[in-house]
C-alpha cells in the first residue's frame, strides 16, 4: 500500500510538472531517477524499448528477436488487455481507453509493467509499445528506473500502417480506421517526442518496417549480433 501511496505522488508531481512546463528543471532538480533495484530484483534487468506505430509490426518482430536472441517479450497492450478480461479494478478504464485510441494512464501501466518484471525470472526484456509518452517515459524513469539498452523505432508511413491495422483480422477493438486515425494522432504528437528524445541520448535505431517480414529482421539483425 505504502509503494502505491508513493507511486501516486510521483505521478502528482509528474503532472503538475507537466501542468507548468518546467518539466527539465524540476525533473532534474526535484524528482532524481529512481536508484537501479527499486525492482523487488536481485539483479538488475537489461531493458530495451521497442516502439512505432500502430500495425508496424512491433509485436511480430519482437517475437522473433526475442526467440532469436534471447529475450523475454512484454507486449505493454498486451498487459493492460490482459486487465480488461481479469478482475481488475482498471478494466473498465483500460478498454474504453484502447477503443477510443487514447493512451492508459501511467499510473496504471508503469505499476502492471513494475509488476511483470518483478514477477519474472528473465533478465533481458524487450518492452514493446512503451513509452508511448513523455508522461510513460518519466513515469518509468521514476518508478523502474533502469535505463534501457536499446530502442528500437520501426518507422513506416502512415498509409501503410492503416492498411496493415485494417488487415490484420485479430478481432481488436481498436483495429478500424476511426480508433486508427485517432491512434496515428496520438502516435505523431505524444509517441514521436520520445522518439526525438532517445535519439538525441543516442540510444535509438530507426527500422525500415517497408518490406517483408524476414527482409524487415535483416535489418535488425546486427543491432543484437554484436
Ligand atoms: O501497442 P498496442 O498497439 O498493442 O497498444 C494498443 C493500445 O493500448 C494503444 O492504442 C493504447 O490505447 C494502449 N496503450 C497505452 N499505453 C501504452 C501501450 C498501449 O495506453 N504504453
Ligand atoms: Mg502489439
Amino acid at each position: 500500500m505504502e509503494q502505491y501511496q508513493e507511486l501516486f505522488l510521483v505521478l502528482q508531481l509528474v503532472k503538475v510538472a507537466y501542468g507548468l512546463k518546467f518539466l527539465e528543471a524540476f525533473s532534474t532538480e526535484v524528482l532524481k531517477p529512481a536508484e537501479a533495484g527499486i525492482l523487488s530484483r536481485a539483479r538488475t534487468p537489461t531493458i530495451n524499448f521497442v516502439l512505432g506505430g500502430p500495425g508496424v509490426g512491433k509485436g511480430t518482430q519482437c517475437t522473433r528477436i526475442a526467440e532469436t536472441y534471447g529475450f523475454t517479450h512484454l507486449s505493454v497492450g498486451d498487459l493492460l488487455r490482459n486487465e480488461i478480461s481479469s478482475t481488475s479494478e482498471y478494466g473498465d478504464m483500460i478498454l474504453e481507453t484502447i477503443t477510443k485510441g487514447k493512451i492508459v494512464s501511467s499510473e496504471v501501466t508503469v505499476k502492471l509493467l513494475k509488476k511483470a518484471i518483478e514477477t519474472s525470472e528473465a533478465d533481458r526484456f524487450l518492452v514493446d509499445g512503451f513509452p508511448r509518452t513523455e508522461e510513460n517515459r518519466v513515469a518509468y524513469e521514476q518508478i523502474i528506473g533502469i535505463e534501457p539498452e536499446v530502442v528500437l523505432f520501426f518507422d513506416c508511413d502512415e498509409e501503410e500502417m492503416m492498411k496493415r491495422v485494417l488487415h490484420r483480422n485479430q478481432g481488436r477493438v481498436d483495429d478500424n480506421i476511426d480508433t486508427t486515425i485517432e491512434r496515428l494522432k496520438v502516435f505523431e504528437a505524444y509517441t514521436l517526442p520520445v522518439i526525438r528524445y532517445y535519439t538525441e541520448k543516442g540510444k535509438l535505431y530507426k527500422i525500415n518496417a517497408i518490406g517483408t517480414e524476414d527482409e524487415i529482421f535483416e535489418r535488425v539483425r546486427p543491432i543484437f549480433s554484436t
